[in-house]
This record gives C-alpha cells, sequence and structure tokens, in this order.
C-alpha cells in the first residue's frame, strides 16, 4: 500500500480493498474479498443497494436471457449453481432471508417465429423441456390459449432483490465492512503506475485493490485513464398487481413481458427497456402497455389490484457482456462493472472472481470475453 501521509485511515495490516459502487455486484465483491481477509471499504454515491439492483425482478434466468451457448452462457451457469448456497450462506449469517423461490421460468411463444427460436435452443441448452400447448395449459392453467407452447426452464429461479439488500447490507456490517454512503468516488488515484485508491470528498483513500463497480456510471472514473467503457443506462420500468390469488406458478417470460410470481402474493411485471440516459421517471404509458401485455398472458390479471410501479438504470453494455477483469494500463483496478440485464444473477459468481483477481488466482472462469480493454482494442487479462 502506497506510503501517503494525507489519509492513513484504512490502514492495517490487512491488504486494503476499496469498492466503488453498493449496488449487488460491488456488495457482492466486498463480501468475498473480506471473506478472503481484505480490510475494505464500500463507497457509495447514494444509499446502498438503491439503484438497479433493487429495481430488478429478481430473475437468476441463466437459461432464459441466454441465447447462444458460449462464454456469457458458462458464465450465467456458473453463478446461477453459486445461488443457492450463496442466499443461505447470507440467511445464516444475518438471519434475513433473499426470499429464494424454486421455481422454473416458462418462456412463452405466441408465434410461429418465436416457437422455432425457442425450439432450436434445445439442442445445446441442458435441462430445457418443450411443452406443447395442451402440456402448458396443464402446468400454467390460467394462461391465455393464444400460447402455443413453451420451454420450461426449471432451473431459471427467482429472488426478491430487496430483501437480498436487506441480507447482504446486513452481513456486510457483520463482516466489519466500512460502509460509507453518500460518499463519491471522483476519482481513481495514480501512484507509480498502479491504481492506489480513489479521491473523496473527505480526501483520499488508499488501497492495495480498488474495484469499479458503478454501474452504469462506470464510464466517468474510467475515461481519465483513457479508457472510453462502453457502458451506458438502459432504463427499466416495472409494475406489481396483487392478484385475488396467485395466477401462475413458473414465471412466465414472453417476448416483451415477464410475470414473476413473489412470495408476498404480488405479481411482478416488467420491464421496458429504453436509452433514455439517467433518466428514472416512471410514465403511466408504460404501466399500461405492461398491464396488457400481462393480460394478454393471463386474461385474470385484469382484476387484480394495482400495487405500485418503479424504474432503475440497467448498466447496459453494447455487446450484452460485462466487464469483469483487470486491464494492462491500469494496475491494481478489477472491473465489474455492465452486468446490464443480469447482474442480479451473475453477482455471486462476480464476487468471486473479482476475490480470484484480488489474489493473483486464476479465475475460475476464462475471462477473455468479459475483457475490460476489448472495446477500445485493447487487451484485457484473461487470468
Ligand atoms: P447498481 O445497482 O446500479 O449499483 C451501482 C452503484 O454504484 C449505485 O449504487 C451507484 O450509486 C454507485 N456509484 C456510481 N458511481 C459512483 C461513484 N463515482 N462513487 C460511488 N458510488 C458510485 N438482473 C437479473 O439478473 N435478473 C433480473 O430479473 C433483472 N431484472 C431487472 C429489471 C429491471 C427493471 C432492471 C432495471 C434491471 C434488471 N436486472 C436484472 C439487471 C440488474 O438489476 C443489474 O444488472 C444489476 O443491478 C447491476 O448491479 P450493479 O451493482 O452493477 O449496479
Ligand atoms: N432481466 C430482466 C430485465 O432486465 O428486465
Amino acid at each position: 500500500m502506497p506510503n501517503h501521509d494525507q489519509d492513513r485511515s484504512n490502514v492495517s495490516d490487512r491488504p486494503a480493498a476499496i469498492v466503488i459502487g453498493g449496488g449487488i455486484i460491488g456488495c457482492a465483491a466486498a463480501l468475498e474479498l473480506i471473506k478472503a481477509g481484505f480490510a475494505c471499504t464500500v463507497l457509495d454515491q447514494g444509499a446502498l443497494m438503491q439503484e438497479a439492483s433493487t429495481a430488478a425482478a429478481g430473475m437468476l434466468g441463466a437459461q432464459v436471457e441466454t441465447h447462444e451457448p458460449g462464454p456469457f452462457y458458462k458464465l450465467c451457469r456458473h453463478s446461477q449453481e453459486l445461488y443457492r448456497p450463496w442466499t443461505e450462506e447470507l440467511e445464516e449469517l444475518t438471519g434475513i432471508t433473499a426470499e429464494y423461490v424454486a421455481e422454473g421460468i416458462l418462456r412463452v411463444a405466441l408465434d410461429e417465429e418465436d416457437e422455432a427460436q425457442l425450439r432450436s435452443r434445445l439442442s445445446w441448452m441442458r435441462g430445457a423441456q418443450w411443452l406443447s400447448a395442451e402440456q402448458i395449459r396443464a402446468a400454467e392453467p390460467m394462461l391465455a390459449p393464444e400460447v402455443r407452447g413453451g420451454l420450461m426452464l426449471e432451473r431459471d429461479h427467482h429472488i426478491m432483490p430487496t430483501a437480498l439488500a436487506g441480507a447482504l447490507r446486513a452481513a456486510l456490517v457483520k463482516l466489519g465492512c466500512r460502509i460509507r454512503e453518500w460518499t463519491p468516488a471522483y476519482r481513481l488515484l495514480q501512484h507509480q503506475g498502479r491504481i492506489a485508491g480513489v479521491q473523496t470528498a473527505e480526501g483520499p483513500l488508499y488501497a492495495d485493490v480498488t474495484v469499479l463497480a458503478a454501474g452504469a456510471w462506470a464510464p466517468v472514473l474510467t475515461e481519465p485513464l483513457g479508457l472510453k467503457l462502453p457502458v451506458f443506462p438502459v432504463k427499466g420500468q416495472c409494475i406489481s398487481l396483487r392478484p385475488e390469488a396467485p395466477l401462475n406458478r413458473s414465471t412466465l417470460f414472453a417476448k416483451s413481458c415477464y410475470i414473476v410470481p413473489k412470495r408476498d402474493g404480488t405479481a411482478l411485471i416488467g420491464a421496458t427497456q429504453l436509452e433514455v440516459g439517467f433518466d428514472k421517471r416512471t410514465d403511466a404509458e408504460a404501466v399500461a402497455k405492461l398491464y396488457r401485455k400481462a393480460c394478454a398472458l393471463l386474461p385474470a390479471m385484469r382484476d387484480a389490484a394495482f400495487v405500485r410501479t418503479w424504474a432503475g438504470l440497467r448498466p447496459g453494455s453494447r455487446d450484452g457482456l460485462p466487464f469483469i477483469g483487470t486491464w494492462p494500463e491500469a494496475p491494481g483496478l478489477i472491473f465489474a462493472a455492465g452486468h446490464y440485464r443480469n447482474g442480479i444473477l451473475l453477482a455471486p459468481g462476480t464476487g468471486l472472481l473479482v476475490k480470484q483477481l484480488a489474489l493473483g488466482e486464476q479465475p475460475a472462469l476464462d475471462l477473455t470475453a468479459f475483457a475490460p480493454g476489448r472495446a477500445a482494442g485493447a487487451a484485457g487479462v484473461s487470468g
């Protein structure tokens, strides 16, 4: 750790880590770093887990969100396998449940083209099963007659992001993580060719390892280093309705709408997808659109009570892949950003990879496809 005099408040005999961003990715990384022996500080410009990570639907959709085999599918499956033990460990530590629901996702087809596309996944997707119109209605009797069949994805479960947020915060506090809310990282500090921490309003904070987990805001911090990280906000709006009794057991997922039956009896319906900058306002048109789409899948949803609407900013990336790894131009900095539509699913896997990179270990997966420098044509470390 650099021997600066300005602020030695985060000095200890343990190696120090700073995580920029207290969303699910930053919290998952911090958790692993603390368990690995780092003295860890999480900085957030607002409050912990108040951006995309609690706007999410909470689907662990490794299968439903993947369209081809390859590194992204491997990453998703890896994190999906870690999920249940991860939430159990958090619950054991804190007594707070993430409201894990072990029911699968039914990816329904409404037209011939969609059906053909979905059926083509059967050749490479393990554990997926095609259900005919008859079989699908036996599984989900309230489905609209227009549904012509679908893929049953038994492994794609879901959690409640707001519940998981409580568990993560409590776990970090219990394990001794320093949490600094309302403390933006203004810029990354460099010392002798390495990233040595961050500048905050309260002064510099130094660390051996700095983790960039700033979601849709990540490029603001990499740009001064000469790296234009192609991460940008993609707004998603959801609604929550409360039917008198649950209308579906599996999550129903169509081309532009999903209905997740939550443990509390509400149906979470998502989501719009718009590139409108850092605008999180909700609008009635989106509410109406989502409501109509949900009723087209489950006609009885018409009688459900409206609960609320909200929006969040997915950290989008042009190729749909996250940025996980290091960049040769900035040793000491670990990237964990751009998780787009799947940051909830990818949290435990990313946390583990960050820890492995911080310790200089071989990452559990080949990270070439996720290299931070890939868009700039620079080689990122694949580990
Ligand atoms: P965020 O949660 O946005 O956290 C980033 C944090 O960094 C913020 O708290 C921010 O304040 C902080 N920050 C930024 N800049 C700074 C700075 N300079 N200094 C300090 N702090 C800073 N994913 C799934 O897996 N399953 C789903 O079902 C799902 N559904 C979704 C539905 C919707 C409507 C939306 C919007 C997203 C959904 N997602 C889903 C995607 C998922 O929410 C995101 O991929 C994930 O939350 C990204 O986590 P993050 O920690 O990178 O970002
Ligand atoms: N993964 C669901 C969404 O981003 O809307």
